[in-house]
């Protein structure tokens, strides 16, 4: 989406990830308690493109998923991209000799022709943006029939666990922020996006309604996390 309200929120969005892109990762770990890498590995599983296919990793941030695609992948053109400079930096510093091409690109706008790509995944990037369904659109367009999209993100918790983790996301998370990244706003901002963000059903409900096919959805961590999948048409 390309209205004032959206290119607001995104230069906002980029402007924090660049200022908190040096401690990005070790707020990760901690707020996850360490399983954050087990669910990127999940998002690469579902990927799994074949040799020489192209998979993109949009809003790569510093690049743990890309990295994984590559070390998994090797036969693979892995591409990484997001709009923060600094996150990308930070990528660039941590996995010098993966061979992944990174890219300054907005998710709104991908620098790929119709078809281009076999996959596509996604960390944590649908909640940050102004129009979720014109995402899912763009990375629809640039997918090859038969392409497959994976998302890792936060859902709205829902069932028993449910004040558990709003406690968790309204309480520890911000003062996490505040102690490990010196930014409680941030994370206030994570905890807000989380808590106003789709339910995994409503999210899956989106791939659909963007032509995906075939879409399935798995909650993680007390139904906090959930990674969505889905297939372009052959
Ligand atoms: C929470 S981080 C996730 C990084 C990484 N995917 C991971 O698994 O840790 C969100 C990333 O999305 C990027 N981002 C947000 N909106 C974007 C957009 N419209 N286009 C490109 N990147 C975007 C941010 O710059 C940030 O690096």
């Amino acid at each position: 989406m390309l209205n004032g309200l959206s290119e607001d929120k995104g230069q906002r969005v980029r402007r924090m990830f660049d200022a908190i892109a040096h401690r990005y990762d070790l707020m990760n770990r901690a707020m996850t308690l360490g399983f954050d890498q087990s669910w990127r590995r999940l998002v690469v599983e579902k990927a799994c493109p074949l040799a020489d296919e192209r998979l993109l990793d949009l809003a790569c941030g510093t690049g743990d998923i890309a990295a994984l695609a590559a070390g998994r992948y090797p036969a693979s053109q892995i591409i990484a991209a997001d709009f923060s400079g600094n996150m990308l930096k930070e990528a660039r510093r941590r996995f010098p000799e993966a061979v992944i091409t990174w890219l300054v690109c907005d998710a709104n706008r991908l620098p790929f022709a119709d078809g281009e790509l076999h996959a596509v995944t996604f960390g944590y990037l649908l909640r940050n943006v102004g129009d979720v369904k014109a995402v899912l659109a763009e990375v629809h367009r640039v997918l090859a029939p038969g392409g497959r999209v994976v998302c890792l993100d936060t859902t709205t918790p829902r069932g028993l666990m449910a004040p558990l983790v709003k406690l968790y996301l309204t309480a520890v998370v911000p003062l996490l922020g505040k102690l490990l990244a010196g930014d409680r706003a941030a994370y206030s901002y994570l905890t807000g996006s989380t808590m106003n963000f789709y339910a995994a059903e409503d999210l899956a409900a989106l791939f659909a309604a963007a032509g995906f096919e075939s879409v399935g959805v798995r909650r993680l961590m007390c139904g906090s996390v959930a990674v969505h999948w889905g297939e372009k048409a052959k």
